[in-house]
């Protein structure tokens, strides 16, 4: 059986992802971060589904999500990284570094921290893939173009750019 993990999937994308991969008979886990979530999630999806209760933008989720992870499966075979947050200023003169913080630590460092925690089992897997959720306004050309200018884009997604860099470590580095 497949083994795959899907961070943020309380809602939104990642819980269609979940549904997806659910259905197509993966053995899926994913990562929350309120309890309630993952007991809601349990109810709907009732076998080969392991919710594991971590906040991303905190180091002892590293430790959190390979101890969940290593109790059943010995080879993990897609991460996909895929929670985030928005943000609210669409101007630099209203943005604030709080912001762009927070922004930075779910979208870039957080990814560092799934990569740590499945590395091991990515690499007993025969094709181990890392997918990293991004967006288009991490895209520094269609940024330089002025493609976005005067839209109402959260200033503070630019760290999706990161991401972007990020993503391509992750492929060479397996
Ligand atoms: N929707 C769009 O148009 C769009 C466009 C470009 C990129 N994206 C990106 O695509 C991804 C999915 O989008 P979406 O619209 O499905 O987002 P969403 O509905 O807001 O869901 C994001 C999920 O990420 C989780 N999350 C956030 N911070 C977390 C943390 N520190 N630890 C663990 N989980 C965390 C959230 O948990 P809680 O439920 O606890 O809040 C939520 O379940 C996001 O990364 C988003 O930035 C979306």
């Amino acid at each position: 059986m497949k083994n795959i993990l899907i961070t943020g999937g309380a809602r939104g994308l990642g819980k269609e992802l979940i549904d997806v991969y659910y259905t197509n008979g993966y053995n899926v886990f994913t990562v929350v971060r309120k309890q309630e979530d993952s007991e809601k999630l349990s109810k709907e999806f009732t076998s080969h589904f392991t919710p594991i209760v971590a906040d991303l933008v905190d180091d002892n989720c590293i430790d959190i999500i390979k101890d969940n992870l290593t109790k059943s499966i010995n080879h993990l075979d897609i991460l996909i990284n895929n929670a985030g947050i928005p943000g609210n200023a669409y101007k630099i003169a209203d943005v604030t570094s709080t912001e762009m913080k927070a922004l930075f630590d779910i979208h870039c460092l957080a990814i560092i921290r799934t990569t740590q925690a499945t590395l091991d089992l990515l690499k007993n897997s025969e094709k181990p893939k890392i997918v990293n959720i991004t967006s288009r306004l991490g895209s520094l050309s269609e940024m330089a173009s002025g493609e976005f200018e005067g839209r109402e884009f959260s200033y503070s997604y630019i760290t999706y750019f990161l991401k972007r860099v990020l993503s391509k470590h992750n492929t060479i580095y397996l």
